[in-house]
């Protein structure tokens, strides 16, 4: 099986969560994308007609609108019954890295307005330490991001300022840049380490999600598990 037969089997699997009159955290990347595709699958056979969603960037806002989902801001509806979302890795006890795909400000600051994070993933995403596949992103001011290279590097990691296709620096819908951290052995204490980038005011926000997902579901060769963290405790 590929890697995006397991991502939709998960987005299938994730889909079917969706109770008909909710109001959505609709997520970023891939995964969310197919997400997005199954949702609008159960729509097409007459289900979910009273569902909203909030999109976590640009991008999944134009794709849940050509798919014809109900959209609203977070303004609108700033509280959310339940947010689908995809991750770069997935620890045992379900902390996660998310932003490989550079949405983490908005996708956190939705998780956090929502009753149930549900991350949706297929089995490569799962890790025994965060930070030992993907760099931890790090979304900074544009205005002396570079102050933030030092608080970086002193917790052992090694900074690299995210470029788009064109060269220049990545900017995010909220007009920030992102520094990708590389952390040689991983990331020992991960509480730590979010805190201590916190401090740094160029900080925006750090790619940690730590205790806010509820249930990751997780798609491998022999289907499709959903784990909560009252399971992982
Ligand atoms: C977007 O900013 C990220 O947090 C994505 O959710 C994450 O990178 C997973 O993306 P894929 O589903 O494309 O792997």
């Amino acid at each position: 099986m590929t890697q995006n037969e397991l991502k939709r089997n998960a987005a299938e699997k994730a889909a079917g969560l969706v109770e008909d009159g909710m109001k959505l955290g609709l997520g970023t990347g891939s995964t969310a994308r197919l997400v997005l595709e199954a949702i609008a699958q159960r729509r097409a056979r007459g289900e979910l007609v009273s569902i909203v969603g909030v999109p976590t960037s640009t991008e999944t806002r134009d794709h849940a609108t050509r798919l014809g989902i109900p959209l609203a801001s977070l303004d609108d509806e700033p509280r959310l019954d339940l947010t689908l979302d995809g991750a770069d890795e997935v620890d045992p006890g379900l902390d996660l890295i998310k932003g490989l795909g550079g949405a983490l400000l908005w996708e956190k600051v939705v998780a956090s307005a929502t009753a149930r994070l549900v991350i949706v993933v297929d089995e490569t995403k799962l890790v025994d330490r965060l930070g030992t596949k993907s760099p931890l992103p790090v979304e900074v001011v544009p205005f002396g991001w570079r102050t933030a290279l030092d608080v970086v590097a002193g917790l052992g990691a090694a900074p690299r300022l995210r470029n788009g296709p064109d060269g220049s620096p990545f900017t995010t819908d909220g007009g920030h840049f992102i520094l990708d951290c590389q952390f040689p052995n991983g990331i020992a204490d991960p509480a730590a380490v979010d805190m201590t980038l916190l401090r740094c005011p160029a900080v925006v926000e750090t790619g940690l999600f730590l205790d806010m997902a509820d249930t990751v579901v997780v798609a491998g060769s022999e289907g499709v598990e959903l784990r909560r963290r009252s399971d992982a405790r």
